[in-house]
């Protein structure tokens, strides 16, 4: 995919994104690898509404050399492309129900969300542990996530949101919108017990869909 269709491609994902609600107002960021840098929302965009033409360009070592100012989070997205070879794109939504998750105190934060389905864990893998607050911006939220991001393709801002990694664009939405999903099962099913997939259940769809 050339740069061009990358951009067109972010645009368009990330309307659909907003169109469905999983993210309102200038909330959000998205970004992905290109052969020379990064591609990522300017700072206080819509999703709905970006212009691939203005889409900020980051050089290899994230600095802004093309389009709009960046995103004030563009360290958050560094902090998965130095620790995870595998990323190729990021999704930071504030999703309601991924966010309502990454309010609860009484939650394992270590990993809140159980193996209840198939895809999430196909497309999140086994861990997402909920990263301490930080406010929106702060840079001292890198340090954290580049902790967690070398077990973690996704992880949970508290009170903010969840950030998730992806080998293309197209993955990385996917697994935004899985991870919404589960959050849905997972809050529905509250007070119950419900039956989670076992380790060996886990364990074969990794090895069958990495
Ligand atoms: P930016 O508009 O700077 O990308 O910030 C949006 C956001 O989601 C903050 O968490």
């Amino acid at each position: 995919m050339n740069e061009t269709q990358s951009r067109d491609l972010m645009t368009e994902l990330a309307a659909s994104l907003f169109a469905r609600g999983f993210s309102v107002g200038s909330a959000g960021n998205i970004s992905m690898r290109v052969e020379d840098g990064y591609l990522i929302s300017p700072t206080n965009s819509s999703l709905g509404r970006l212009d691939p033409a203005r889409i900020s360009k980051l050089d290899q070592d994230f600095r802004h050399v093309g389009g709009d100012a960046p995103s004030k989070e563009v360290f958050m997205h560094r902090a998965f492309y130095v620790t995870r070879a595998d990323a190729g794109a990021i999704v930071h939504l504030h999703s309601t129900l991924a966010t309502a998750v990454a309010c609860l105190p009484d939650v394992n934060l270590e990993n809140p969300i159980p193996p209840l389905t198939p895809y999430f864990v196909m497309r999140i893998g086994r861990k997402m542990p909920v990263i301490p607050y930080f406010r929106p911006g702060d840079p001292a939220m890198e340090p954290a996530i580049r902790a967690a991001a070398p077990d973690a393709r996704a992880v949970l801002l508290a009170n903010h949101g969840p950030v998730v990694s992806g080998k293309t664009l197209l993955d990385a939405v996917y697994a935004a919108e899985e991870l919404e999903e589960a959050a849905k099962l997972f809050l529905t099913l509250r007070g119950h017990s419900p039956r989670v997939l076992t380790p060996e259940q886990v364990n074969d769809l990794l090895e069958t869909f990495g």
